[in-house]
Formats: C-alpha cells, sequence, structure tokens
C-alpha cells in the first residue's frame, strides 16, 4: 500500500517542520514541501494535525489468555491503534502467566493475527508471579523477551530479585519493578492520608512504595543491571529515582495518565473506578510526578491499561479489583494535564519508551526516509469527552469520564498500512 500524508505539523526527536510524508511497502520514501499524489496512492490530509511516530506503551493488561471476558488482544490492541500506538508492551499477569515460552509465543501470535498495533509480550520474572522461583530468562530472551516483571505485584524477597538482576544483567534484559512492599499495604485500598483517614477506610503508605525503589536502586548500584520503575506514583519514588540517575545508575521510570491528573479525593465517592494500584495520590505527588516528566526523571508516560468487566468494579471496595483503562484517554490526559513542550510529551510517548522496551530499531523512529512508517496523526488542539460505550475495548472502567481532554488522534499508521483513519479502527 502507497499513502501520500499532506501538510502536516512533523514532530519527532529531530524537531519539528512542516511537510508531506510518503510511505510505500512499510517504508518512508520522501519527505518533502507539496509533494503531489502518484497513482493508487491513499491520501491522508494532516493539514492542522500533529504527525508523530507511532506511541510506544511500556505497560497495558491485554487479559488473554485467561481473561478474555474483560479484554482480548484484539480488542486491546485496537483501543491501542485508536489511541495512537503502534507498540505496547503487554503485562504477564495473564492466565496462564507469560513464564514460559509457549505463553509468549501465543500473545505475540494473536497481536499479529489482529494486525492492528505490534505486541510485545513481557515475562514474569518468577513463575505465576508467584515470588519464589526465577523464570527461565535465556530461554524467553532468546524468543524476544526485553521486559521481565511480575507486575499487579513486586518481587518481596531481596535474594531472589538479587539473582534476578545478577543473571539479567549478563543476558541484556531489564527487569521492570512494581513497587509495592506488600506488608505495608495489606487490606489497603486507597492511598494513605487525610483522605483515607477521614473514610475510615485502611491505607496504603507512600513508603510501600518507596522502599522498594530504595532496595531495587541500591540492587541496580551493586549489579550494574538496568532496572525499569512500573508506574512511579509518590513525590518521594520521583526523588530516589532522580538521585540514582544523578549517580548515573542505569534505571529509568515511567508514570501514569491516572497519576498526573487524578488525586485521591475522588475515593471520596466510595466507587471502585478509582481504585488502583498504586494508588491515586495527593496534588503533592501529582505535582512531583509532573515534575519528574519534565525533567526527564521520568523516562515514560505508560498508561497501566487495566480492563475490568464491570460486575467486578461494582463490588464492594475492598473486593473489586484495581486497575484502570489508559489506552483510548493518554494522549488527552497528557496534553491537557502536562505543561511541557509537545515534543518532550511525544518523547515520554514514543520514543523513550521504545529504546526502554529494546525496540527502538523498529519503533519511535525519526520521521525520514528509510524507516519504518509507524505513525500517528493527532489534533493537538481538540477537545473532547470520553464516552465509555464508544470505547474500542471491552471494558468500560474509565476514570475520566467527565474530565476535559486535550487531544485526539485522527490516524494510526502501521507498518505503511492505514489501521486508524478519521477516529475509526479501520478492522
Ligand atoms: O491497578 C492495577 N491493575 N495495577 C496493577 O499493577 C495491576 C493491574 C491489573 O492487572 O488489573
Amino acid at each position: 500500500m502507497n499513502i501520500l500524508i499532506t501538510n502536516g505539523r512533523l514532530v519527532d526527536q529531530a524537531g519539528e517542520r512542516t511537510g508531506s510524508v510518503r510511505i510505500s511497502d512499510g517504508t518512508i520514501v520522501e519527505i518533502g514541501d507539496g509533494l503531489e499524489p502518484q497513482e493508487g496512492e491513499e491520501v491522508i490530509d494532516a493539514a492542522g494535525l500533529v504527525i508523530s511516530p507511532g506511541f510506544v506503551d511500556l505497560h497495558v493488561h491485554l487479559r488473554e489468555p485467561g481473561r478474555e471476558e474483560a479484554e482480548t488482544i484484539e480488542t486491546g490492541s485496537r483501543g491501542a491503534a485508536l489511541g495512537g500506538f503502534t507498540a505496547v508492551v503487554a503485562m504477564p499477569n495473564t492466565d496462564p502467566t507469560q513464564d514460559s515460552v509457549g505463553v509468549v509465543e501465543f500473545v505475540r501470535q494473536q497481536g499479529i493475527r489482529a494486525g492492528l498495533c505490534d505486541v510485545f509480550p513481557s515475562g514474569s520474572i518468577t513463575m505465576g508471579r508467584q515470588g519464589e522461583q526465577l523464570t527461565p530468562f535465556a530461554e524467553l530472551a532468546e524468543v524476544g523477551v526485553r521486559l521481565f516483571t511480575d507486575d499487579g505485584n513486586g518481587v518481596q524477597d531481596p535474594q531472589l530479585m538479587r539473582r534476578a538482576y545478577e543473571y539479567a544483567s549478563d543476558l541484556g534484559v531489564t527487569m521492570a519493578q512494581h513497587c509495592e512492599v506488600e506488608s505495608l499495604t495489606a487490606g489497603a485500598v486507597m492511598h494513605e492520608g487525610s483522605c483515607c483517614s477521614h473514610l475510615g477506610l485502611p491505607g496504603w503508605p507512600s513508603l510501600a512504595e518507596e522502599l522498594m525503589v530504595h532496595r531495587d536502586i541500591e540492587l541496580v548500584r551493586l549489579t550494574g543491571a538496568p532496572a525499569h520503575f512500573l508506574h512511579l506514583s509518590t513525590a518521594g519514588s520521583v526523588a530516589l529515582v532522580r538521585a540514582a540517575k544523578a549517580d548515573g545508575l542505569p534505571v529509568t521510570a515511567e508514570a501514569t495518565p491516572h497519576h498526573i491528573s487524578l488525586t485521591d479525593e475522588l475515593r471520596a465517592s466510595y466507587s471502585a473506578l478509582y481504585k488502583v494500584n498504586p494508588p491515586l495520590r495527593t496534588m503533592d505527588d501529582i505535582h512531583a510526578v509532573r515534575e519528574g516528566l519534565q525533567d526527564g526523571t521520568i523516562d515514560a508516560i505508560a498508561t497501566d491499561h487495566a480492563p475490568h468487566v464491570s460486575e467486578s468494579k461494582e463490588l464492594p471496595l475492598d473486593q473489586a479489583p484495581p486497575g484502570m483503562l489508559g489506552l483510548e484517554t493518554a494522549l488527552g490526559v497528557a496534553l491537557a494535564h502536562l505543561d511541557m513542550p509537545l515534543a518532550d510529551v511525544l518523547a515520554a510517548m514514543s520514543w523513550k519508551p521504545a529504546a526502554i522496551a529494546g525496540i527502538g530499531d523498529r519503533h519511535g523512529r525519526p520521521i525520514e526516509p528509510g524507516e519504518p512508517a509507524n505513525l500517528t496523526m493527532f489534533d493537538p488542539n481538540e477537545t473532547w469527552e470520553v464516552v465509555p460505550a464508544q470505547l474500542a475495548s471491552k471494558s468500560r472502567n474509565t476514570p475520566f469520564v467527565g474530565v476535559p481532554l486535550t487531544g485526539r488522534v485522527k490516524h494510526t499508521v502501521l507498518h505503511g498500512e492505514v489501521v486508524v483513519r478519521d477516529g475509526k479502527a479501520l478492522k
């Protein structure tokens, strides 16, 4: 398929310029002003739109295999494409767990079959995510797994985690830690602070996250292996990662759209829609996380897209599962809540996460001839509100209803094929 994208505002790691982009057989072949359509070319008018390298999400729960009633790889990939993502890293808390080559290959194949977004399966750090026995890192690395995580849980045992970092440093893979010391969060449903004591609900202290961030920074110092910190939510965590980077340690971090936009006060509604792990924090934490993104302490915006069926979110707060949808609203939340140059927001949504995921040779590439055509086009000024019934996700648990969003994805091109056009998925 040959495509001509005309008159867009191109923004990538090389800076900003206007122009048209010609794509042939999956590759960008020409960039220039006033390119004329050739016979048989599909034309996309990008006037008023930003053309960016496709977004890359380091953190999505696609629920397949095991919980297909909440999401499938196909429906999650469709949501991703509509959100402007051309690549996502699938978290391993599936059933069975992504702890073997067989399950990892299944997830990858389902992604290829859907053909809406490249799906890169992560592997779990421990078998069944039970925190006891390491998975076969070398075998999983051999089939392309680059990120390992027990996300949903942190690895509690420091000795086991030390071994994980030691093996990782030999294999060139990255450990991605969900930072939560579970003995400090037992029974907790929300951030520990004035809000939770007021409601009489057990609290989730910032310390539970920060202790593990600190432990893993010290394990990185000891082993030299890289670490990526998932969904950081507290001011203290941001400060720890900032100091570790200043020490030259190979650490990276991500923050979610909900941790830069929603505070724990929403929980006063008692609605499980706002229950998430780690919990929504205070305005001071939000400011610190935003500052972390602004100064590069936090490298990436990652959604932690966590679909759950409505019945489970209607359970009492202590029984309802944590998690929120994120893929289709990520850009709109980021542009509405971050006071940063557009190129820096795109860095956090595209080329920086691509590098962390080990896919920087294919995704988050500069918009130049010879590069793979994985592109997103969006209107940076459109304001809109999410309508849950219109989401591509199988689940409806978005916390952003009634929250004004800025910036809307119009078209997504994956491997030179238009998969989203005028805000509609084409398959
Ligand atoms: O809120 C969350 N939901 N945080 C996690 O770490 C796991 C996720 C899920 O799988 O639902």
